[in-house]
């Protein structure tokens, strides 16, 4: 089992350098946020639909102060907070569409990473969120060695169990988190 500890960056610099640039897939770019996405994102996090199935809007000031300290140093949030956010990059336009995220989360009394893809509602329906976690996937699963990565779901949330399915990810069990809240967990395994 994988503990969020083993989030130290490899000697020979390779998380380094990923949480920099994960890659580009045909249509998509996957880069650490920057404070030029700052506006996006406070976007993403303050709609309601996009945060309909995920605890709602939050304040906007919150996100661009968590987000600003992110981008200045994200190795330091990876190591002390168990977080790892990717922000989707449309090459053409530079534009921010989503981010994506690992995140060390407590599930039933054991650390999990949890596998987050948040996408402005603009660019729904394109199969952007399976195409820019998929390498995320990748990267949790080979280079970050874990064994499993779970995904964590509202069970009215469609479109994301779909990502998640497509994704190979598949329905582990119901959980009810410490909010009261119920969720499906969706796993993947190595
Ligand atoms: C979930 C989210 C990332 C999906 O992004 P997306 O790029 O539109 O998703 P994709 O186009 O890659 O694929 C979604 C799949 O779900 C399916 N889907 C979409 N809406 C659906 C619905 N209402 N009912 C059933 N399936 C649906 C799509 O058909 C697609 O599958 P297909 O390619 O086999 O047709 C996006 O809706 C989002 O950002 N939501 C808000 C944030 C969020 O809830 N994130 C998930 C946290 S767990």
């Amino acid at each position: 089992m994988w503990f969020g500890n083993s989030l130290a960056p490899a000697e020979d610099g390779t998380v380094n350098g990923t949480l920099d640039l994960l890659g580009e897939t045909k249509r998509l770019l996957l880069r650490a946020p920057q404070e030029r996405d700052l506006k996006e994102i406070a976007d993403l996090w303050t709609d309601p639909r996009a945060t309909e199935h995920i605890g709602g809007p939050r304040d906007r000031d919150m996100v661009l102060d968590s987000f600003r300290e992110y981008a200045a140093d994200p190795y330091a949030c990876a190591q002390d907070e168990g977080e790892r956010w990717w922000s989707i990059v449309e090459p053409s336009s530079g534009q921010l569409v989503g981010l994506c995220a690992l995140l060390d989360k407590e599930i039933d009394g054991q650390i999990e990473t949890e596998l987050g893809y948040f996408l402005l509602p603009a660019h729904w329906g394109r199969g952007y969120a399976t195409e820019a976690a998929r390498p995320v996937v990748e990267h949790a699963l080979s280079e970050l060695g874990l064994e499993s990565l779970v995904a964590i779901i509202h069970p009215e949330n469609a479109p994301s169990v779909g990502v998640a399915r497509k994704l190979g990810m598949e329905f582990d069990r119901q959980l009810l988190r410490p909010d009261g809240v119920v969720r499906h967990l969706y796993r993947s395994r190595r």
